[in-house]
């Protein structure tokens, strides 16, 4: 189909569905959503000229995953959005079934996109091409096309390239799948992002001295971090454990020092990202003011997503609120971007016993807990927080099982601070130490229930809903 006949399809979708899109109860006030249809990845987070730009994996035609597209949205402050036009549709024979997930460079002043065009055979099988588009005068991206072929000794799962320059000269990480169906990432280099020499595997399953790790890596991205390597991936094909790996897919992150020279990337454990049930494919960028920034997507891509009631809306998935990156005893640290902070209404405070706490609307929300006794927290009828002075735990019913589900945190609890959104809820613990995610989808306006007899201080901030132009 001509580059064409897909944005104006696209554009009949988004002006026949967002007003019922917009109409929908659980529509965030302040996280991104697409206009209509299918979300999922945050692409290219980049700021140029004091603007960030955000895309994102779009299928504006349905509520499912299919040949995406890149949104693209900008901002000056991160609070306020403005959609941009947007910026790839699968046009050409090379993403034949989909612009897929990749990240944005600045090239001589101009903002450039590298991406995976993915394509697949009718035989089932599938091939990937490494792309670039660059933006012109009039902020639309030209494809300049595949820069990079599938490598040798991999399936047709090669894809979600994520690029930075170091040295005066360009690197790329990508998620791949050797031909043993093992997950790796793989190191590229390039003097001018047109051509790309492999450097090798510099992690994945059955390397640096991880055993069986996955069929598949996903997402990945490589940045530097208080004097260390951080290395962010998805690993698809762990094994469930009794308190961690719990979601389908993971998103997680190895601490290391990569050695450009020789491609090698020696690192420590695999952590978590995020505890909660909807959290993966984050990317991170620098900021001009040298912060590491980084969004995920609110959502896993199992299935078990099409059962959320906004689908009948017409839209499906929203983003993470953006985070801060610090590195603490090894260990990545996240915060709420302090831009956030704009969004906090008059500020409400209270101590006593938690069942006597105020039963505050939380549906645009920001709740700070302070206590390191046991506790209870409902945040609405739907999603359950309890602290039993070992573990924390959040439970809610699985909307495809009607069973229930938990996940779990352990370690000495001091302090929360909870985001919370009409169909969201972010849990940050210790000031970032760990954070569980969460859609959920409660009666709304939904309201805070604290339960326990010990003393709890709490402060409450109601929240703006953020400008999308
Ligand atoms: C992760 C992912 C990426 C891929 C994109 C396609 O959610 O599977 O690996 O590029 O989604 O939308």
């Amino acid at each position: 189909m001509t580059e064409a006949h897909l944005l104006k399809q696209a554009l009949r979708s988004v002006v026949s569905g967002q007003a019922k899109a917009n109409a929908c109860a659980y529509r965030p006030g302040w996280h991104l959503a697409p206009p209509v249809g299918l979300l999922n990845d945050p692409n290219g987070f980049v700021q140029h000229n004091g603007r960030y730009h955000l895309f994102y994996q779009w299928n504006p035609l349905a509520c499912a995953h299919g040949a995406k597209f890149w949104g693209h949205w900008s901002s000056l402050d991160l609070v306020n959005w403005r959609h941009e036009p947007l910026a790839l549709a699968p046009s050409e024979e090379y993403e034949s079934h989909g612009c897929y997930s990749g990240s944005a460079v600045v090239d001589k002043q101009h903002l450039t996109l590298i991406y995976t065009g993915n394509v697949k055979y009718a035989n089932g099988s599938r091939t990937a091409f490494q792309c670039l588009a660059r933006e012109n005068a009039d902020g639309e991206f030209d494809k300049i096309g595949p820069v990079l072929n599938l490598p040798l000794g991999y399936t047709g799962h090669v894809r979600d390239p994520k690029v930075w320059q170091h040295d005066g000269q360009w690197f790329m990480v990508l998620g791949a799948q050797s031909l043993d169906l093992q997950g790796k990432i793989l190191l590229l280099q390039s003097p001018d992002l047109l051509t790309w020499q492999s450097l090798g595997e510099i992690a994945g399953s059955g390397l640096n001295g991880l055993g069986e790790f996955g069929y598949m890596w996903e997402c990945p991205d490589l940045f530097r971090l208080a004097e260390n390597d951080v290395l962010i991936c998805c690993p698809q094909g762990l094994t469930a454990e009794p308190h961690r790996y719990l979601n389908t897919f993971q998103s997680g992150y190895f601490v290391g020092e990569l050695d450009y020279q020789r491609g090698e990337f020696p690192h420590g454990e695999f952590n978590e990202l995020d505890l909660g049930f909807e959290f993966y494919a984050p990317q991170t960028t620098l900021s001009e003011d040298g912060r590491r920034l980084m969004i995920g997507w609110m959502g896993i891509p199992d299935g078990d997503e099409f059962y959320q009631p906004t689908v009948e809306q017409g839209w499906i998935h929203t983003l993470t609120c953006v985070r801060e990156l610090t590195l603490w005893a090894g260990k990545v640290i996240q915060r709420p971007a302090r831009e956030l902070q704009r969004l906090r209404g008059e500020k409400q405070t209270w101590s006593g016993t938690a069942q006597q706490a105020p039963h505050w609307d939380i549906t645009h929300a920001e709740v700070e807990i302070d206590t390191d006794q046991p506790f209870s927290a409902q945040f609405g009828e739907a999603l359950a927080l309890v602290w039993d002075g070992e573990w924390l735990t959040l439970t809610r019913i699985n909307r495809r099982t009607n069973q229930p589900e938990t996940r779990f945190w352990h370690g000495a609890l001091r302090q929360l601070t909870v985001l919370c959104d009409s169909s969201s809820i972010e849990i940050f613990i210790n000031q970032g130490e760990a954070v569980m995610s969460s859609r959920y989808f409660p009666t709304l306006p939904a309201r805070l229930t604290l339960a326990g007899s010990e003393q709890i201080a709490l402060s409450y901030w109601p929240l703006a809903n953020c400008m999308i132009e």
